[in-house]
């Protein structure tokens, strides 16, 4: 059996499934290129018959990223599969990835359909997906609640229909560890052709065993583990590729196998979908959590101080921690502004986009003494957030005084037209928001506002991310800034740039 692992990752199809976490074109472009660095073997970039949006994310990514192979899912459909053929024409290495679901409960009421009108069906898609491309994956939606012998029937069809790697997906995160090992090791025995196809897994983390689940499947002979950066996903989330790949290169004691990862990049990575989506990374989270190194307790330090294996199983630097971070300032030059954001493997694609950057990064460092790599992140997140921006801050003013009520006064730019409009709030953000909506008119419902200071200190940039509904639709939104209500203001109108884009949208497992 193969000693490689392979990554597989769906940040930027599975992830983008999470309500909120909608990515535009250029975000995905960058995160697949973080994904490249990383040496992920295989990205899975979008569903392009969702929309055309999707369509033309996927393509620009096949484009974009020459070193990792680069899938699209389809369902088990003609046009399904045709549109993700033609959205991958322009990739260095493609994959098809189609599915069907194969649980009763699916099969009955999602599909209508009956067991053998399933594999038909399974077997007619890879068929068609080969046309496109040698290498096909497969899943069986729903694997595990289905019914093993079914799975074998089915999984010895698509193999012998051109399939090379079988995807085994606990679709409703259902799985114990030890069940969905034995499912693995079930399949992989009794599928007669079961040694022509790499078995992968996909588990979701409903009863937070996803990454458990990948685990035991690696330990029963899983070869591919799906999976995407801080366990983004549908509902709760997928195994977490950062955790994944750690405790396989961590425990080599245990497993029989390992990626080609360059652990490095997992902190960057996290950052930039954090940043990107706007779910933030919970201070204890496994890996890339701000406290996952961090050692509070006196006889823990003492201990770690001693020798840093008493407490410590992996190394912070392992996985992208920088102990020495460089630190800038208002004397620090282009040059070194480019070399520190090049050794954070922040890339831009113009020199003009990189301008933009050093000159808010010059604004920053005026109001703010030491800049962060922490900084770095959230003003380029800033500065390359401009894609279909409709409504444009032109200036802020608040006026906040004890026993008074805050007012503030907006001035927005909104399709070139500039508006100004005052209002009145609870709070300063309050007054602000109001003054926006007043402009905008969006009609949209604010969920979720939270506030976070990106570095520590009283002149620390505040990071706040908002997320916005409107007819169903989420988007979320994120603003940097030292001052927070600008921060705040930032946000919202990043949501509602989003929003203002209408969207017509298939979801794959509707
Ligand atoms: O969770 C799931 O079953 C999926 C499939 C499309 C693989 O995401
Ligand atoms: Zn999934």
């Amino acid at each position: 059996m193969s000693d490689q692992l392979i990554i597989f990752d769906t940040t930027l199809r599975d992830g983008e499934q999470s309500p909120g976490a909608s990515m535009t074109k250029d975000e995905k472009v960058r995160i697949a290129k973080s994904l490249e660095r990383m040496r992920v073997d295989i990205i899975e970039a979008g569903f392009p018959i969702a929309s055309v949006g999707d369509f033309e994310a996927v393509q620009a990514v096949a484009k974009a990223v020459k070193d990792s192979r680069i899938c699209a899912l389809a369902r088990a459909l003609d046009k399904d599969i045709d549109r993700a053929g033609e959205a991958l024409i322009g990739a260095n290495a493609s994959r098809i990835h189609t599915f069907i679901a194969t649980s009763p409960i699916h099969m009955q009421m999602k599909l209508r359909m009956e067991p053998e009108q399933v594999i038909e069906n399974a077997v007619k898609a890879v068929k068609r997906a080969r046309r496109y491309t040698d290498d096909v994956e497969f899943s069986p939606e729903d694997a595990g609640r289905s019914e093993p012998e079914f799975l074998c029937r089915i999984l010895e069809a698509v193999i012998d229909a051109g399939a090379s790697t079988l995807n085994i997906p606990d679709t409703v995160g259902y799985n114990l560890p030890h069940q969905f090992g034995h499912l693995i090791q079930t399949l992989r025995e009794n599928i007669p052709n079961s040694d022509k196809a790499i078995f992968s897994v996909h588990c979701h983390n409903d009863l937070g065993l996803a990454v458990a689940n990948s685990l035991s499947a690696v330990l029963s002979g899983a070869r591919q583990v799906e999976c995407t950066i801080n366990g983004l996903g549908e509902r709760a989330g997928n195994a977490s590729l950062e955790e994944v790949v750690m405790a396989v290169r961590t425990r080599q004691d245990m497993f029989s196998c390992d990626t080609n990862l360059d652990t490095t990049q997992i902190l960057t990575a996290s950052r930039l979908v954090s940043g990107i989506t706007g779910f933030p990374v919970q201070p204890n989270k496994a890996i890339v959590g701000a406290n996952a190194f961090a050692h509070e307790s006196g006889i823990h330090q003492d201990g770690v101080l001693k020798n840093r294996e008493t407490y410590e199983i992996m190394r912070a630097e392992d996985v992208g921690w920088n102990t020495n971070r460089m630190v800038l300032g208002k004397h620090s030059g282009r040059n070194a502004f480019r070399t520190r954001l090049e050794e954070l493997d922040i890339e831009f694609d113009s020199e003009t986009e990189l301008n933009a950057a050093f000159t808010r990064f010059k604004e920053l460092a005026d109001k703010k003494h030491e800049i962060f790599d922490e900084d770095l992140r959230a003003l380029v997140n800033d500065a390359t957030t401009t894609e279909n921006e409709r409504v444009r801050l032109i200036s802020l003013k608040v006026c906040s005084e004890t026993g008074e009520t805050p007012v503030a006064t907006v001035t927005l730019s909104v399709d070139d037209e500039e508006t100004q409009v005052q209002m009145s709030g609870s709070g300063p953000v309050d007054a602000a928001y109001k003054a926006i909506e007043e402009i905008v008119k969006s009609n949209t419902e604010l969920e979720l506002y939270s506030v976070n200071n990106i570095t520590s200190g009283t002149d620390s940039q505040g990071e706040v991310n908002v997320r916005i509904e409107r007819g169903g639709r989420i988007v979320s939104g994120q603003g940097a800034d030292t001052d927070i209500v600008i921060a705040s203001a930032k946000a919202y109108i990043n949501a509602l740039n989003k929003i203002l884009v209408p969207v017509d949208r298939e979801h794959p497992q509707v």
